[in-house]
């Protein structure tokens, strides 16, 4: 269920929604991300909503659609460094603030994705 979840303490699928949206512009701006993200992060960051909509304890609309999350294996075709997980984690960041999540669930949620984006490394810089 839904109820006592980061989902619903952040208010649901339109703050997934704007949280998604902040990030993916700076994605789309940042020189160590742009050359491994297609032009187009349209459908990328629906596949994010998805995603974070049952990261954050929401319906399980990622793996619906998708099938088992395998985020590690998922992200094996693309160089992730440790410049381009810190580069990742900073378009998080501020997009966390943009979409008005405050603490201390943004410091909870930029936690686990903290973990989750270390274990997505998989080249060295
Ligand atoms: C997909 C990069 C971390 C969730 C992708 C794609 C790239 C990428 C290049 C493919 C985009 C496309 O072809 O549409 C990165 C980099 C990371 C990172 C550089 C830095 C550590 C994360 C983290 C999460 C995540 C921490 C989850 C919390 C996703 C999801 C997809 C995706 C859900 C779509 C997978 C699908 O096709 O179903 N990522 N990622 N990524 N990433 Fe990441």
């Amino acid at each position: 269920t839904e109820h006592g979840t980061i989902y619903e303490a952040i208010g649901g699928a339109e703050t997934i929604n704007k949280l998604v949206t902040a990030f993916y512009t700076r994605v789309g701006r940042h020189p160590s991300l742009t050359p491994i993200f297609p032009d187009d992060l349209t459908e990328t960051a629906r596949k994010q909503e998805l995603f974070l909509t049952q990261f954050f304890g929401g319906p399980r609309l990622y793996e619906e659609e998708r099938g088992h999350p395998m985020m590690r294996r998922r992200h094996l075709p693309f160089p992730i460094t440790p410049e381009r997980r810190d580069a990742w984690l900073a378009c998080m960041e501020e997009a966390l603030i943009e979409a008005g999540i405050e603490d201390p669930y943004r410091s909870a949620i930029f936690e686990r994705l903290t973990m989750t984006a270390n274990h997505m490394m998989n080249t060295p810089e």
